[in-house]
């Protein structure tokens, strides 16, 4: 059966076969290449496309936003519309389902992007919310591919630092569905909810995957990838609290030693506080003494570090899901 994603949301990559990511990551290659080579093939042309954004965000607006340019989409950016204060979400999609092809979405509540989805009528992408980032995965196994000489069944990954945060939660269901050897290292309290773990150890009974979870950073060994986020994530404020926890994983030199492979890569979604050039860095250093914080900035300059590549595969695997979802691929 040829894969057809059209009409499609992206909520969670829960709800995609290992099939269809496959094709989301071998079309994501391909438009990498069209683009380098400078083809475009106008496929969004004709459509709208709005993207919501109740938190911040620098990578996902403008990945959105260019790769609407790049084939031929209009583009709304709305982050103070009447959604949530004046008009209730359902109100709100029905509204924006008459006027776009697709929407975006970032925001806290897993249950508000399922509501849009199931409100709009349009394809609806996550660009993150509390437990899940599935667009950041997506780019995060695109650059793999790019960077580890084997298949994705035969990478050992290891996140470390909040395994519990949406990018550790979006992570192991990427690992899982794509056959991955996956090890979340982090204090226990920070460990993934026990129900999305024992849903992803079922999905890896059909795929081969392995999933662990370890409070010992020695388990880093023979890991082909080193992937951290921050300590503390958009709508937390608990640092003192989190800094206690997890100063003892943040990924520095002597971490990537114990990998035993000079090849393994360092990898993070970003933004990131690996130096003092940020106005949070600094309060942090200020109250706390920390001068970087889930990765040192030797290892987030070092030739290890793949994390511009990550970020630049964030505009071609969101084109990928657009093209695949709403555009004439
Ligand atoms: N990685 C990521 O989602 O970045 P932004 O918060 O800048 O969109
Ligand atoms: N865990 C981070 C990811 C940012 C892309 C946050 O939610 O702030």
């Amino acid at each position: 059966m040829p894969v057809n994603l059209k009409g499609r949301s992206l909520l969670t990559l829960k709800d995609f076969t290992p099939t269809e990511i496959r094709y989301l990551l071998d079309l994501s290659h391909d438009l990498k290449i069209k683009k380098r080579a400078g083809i475009k093939n106008n496929l969004l042309e004709g459509k709208n496309v709005v993207l919501l954004f109740e938190k911040t965000s620098t990578r996902t607006r403008c990945a959105f936003e260019v790769a609407c340019f790049d084939e031929g989409a209009s583009v709304t950016f709305l982050s103070n519309s009447q959604m949530g204060k004046k008009e209730s979400l359902e109100d709100t999609a029905k509204v924006l389902g008459r006027y776009y092809d697709g929407i975006e979405y970032r925001g806290y509540k897993q249950a508000d992007v399922e509501t849009l989805a199931k409100c709009s009528g349009v394809p609806v992408w996550n660009g993150l919310t509390d437990a899940d980032h599935p667009t950041q995965v997506l780019a995060d196994l695109m650059t793999i591919e790019e960077y580890v000489n084997k298949p994705l069944k035969k990478v050992k990954i290891c996140f470390v630092g909040d395994a519990r945060n949406n990018m550790g939660n979006s992570l192991l269901i990427g690992a899982a569905k794509m056959g991955m050897t996956f090890v979340g290292i982090a204090p226990k309290s920070l460990w993934p909810s026990e129900a999305l773990v024992a849903e992803m150890q079922e999905v890896a009974k059909q795929t081969g995957a392995t999933i662990s979870f370890s409070e010992d950073t020695a388990d880093v060994k023979g890991a082909d990838v080193i992937y951290t986020d921050v300590w503390v994530s958009m709508g937390e404020h608990n640092f003192a609290e989190r800094i206690n926890l997890l100063k003892p994983y943040q990924v520095n030199a002597a971490l990537m030693q114990a990998t035993e492979n000079p090849d393994c890569i360092f990898m993070h979604c970003l933004p990131s506080f690996h130096d003092l050039e940020t106005e949070i860095g600094k309060q942090v250093h200020d109250e706390f003494g920390l001068t970087e914080m889930e990765v040192t900035d030797e290892v987030f300059r070092s030739s290890a570090s793949v994390v511009f590549d990550e970020a630049e595969n964030r505009m071609h695997t969101i084109k990928a899901v657009m093209v695949a979802t709403i555009g004439k691929q």
